[in-house]
């Protein structure tokens, strides 16, 4: 009998990345709140990623088992919070990219820290499906997601 290893099941992830608009103004936006209970939940879900927020704007990276992961998009989705604008399905990984974060919350400081803070912006204003195929906001998304992973070791040092 050949014995799968856990390990090897679930080695391949799904994974998807959105932007919405806060509906929140900031000062009565809980972000820490969101982010630690969003944190506590995808452990439990096996959902890992990270989530950015910046001027009204919110990004999300969210992997894991494909099914978990499309569950708890259409969760966020109904979060009256914000209005989700841009959902990117971007397939899958053979692996996690990040493995250690269930939901590491990005802030500025995180980002200018590793000279980021202009990557989200950035890679917003491209993300128009009309202007731009999708093939295109895929590679976009796992270049910007590429990046923030090749920092993982400095954004852990808060
Ligand atoms: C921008 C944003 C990102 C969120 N990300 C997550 C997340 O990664 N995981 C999560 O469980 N909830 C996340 N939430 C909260 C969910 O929309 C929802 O409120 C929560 O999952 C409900 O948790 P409950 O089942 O404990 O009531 C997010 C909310 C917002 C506004």
């Amino acid at each position: 009998m050949i014995v799968v290893r856990k390990a090897e099941r679930d080695s391949r992830v799904f994974a998807l990345a959105y932007a919405s608009y806060s509906t929140v103004d900031a000062p009565n936006l809980d972000l820490e709140g969101i982010a630690t209970h969003a944190s506590a939940k995808n452990a439990s879900l096996g959902i890992t990623g990270y989530l950015c927020y910046d001027h009204g704007v919110f990004f999300q990276y969210l992997e894991g088992e494909q099914k978990a992961v499309l569950g708890l998009m259409d969760v966020i989705e109904k979060d009256t919070r914000h209005d989700v604008i841009n959902k990117v399905m971007l397939g899958e990984h053979e692996q996690r990219i990040f493995p250690d974060w269930s939901m590491r919350h990005l802030n500025r400081s995180d980002l200018r820290r590793v000279d980021l803070e202009n990557v989200l912006e950035h890679s917003l204003f491209h993300m128009d499906p009309k202007l731009y195929g999708h093939d295109n906001i895929v590679a976009l998304i796992r270049a910007l997601v590429a990046n923030i992973a090749a920092r993982q070791a400095q954004l852990k040092v808060v």
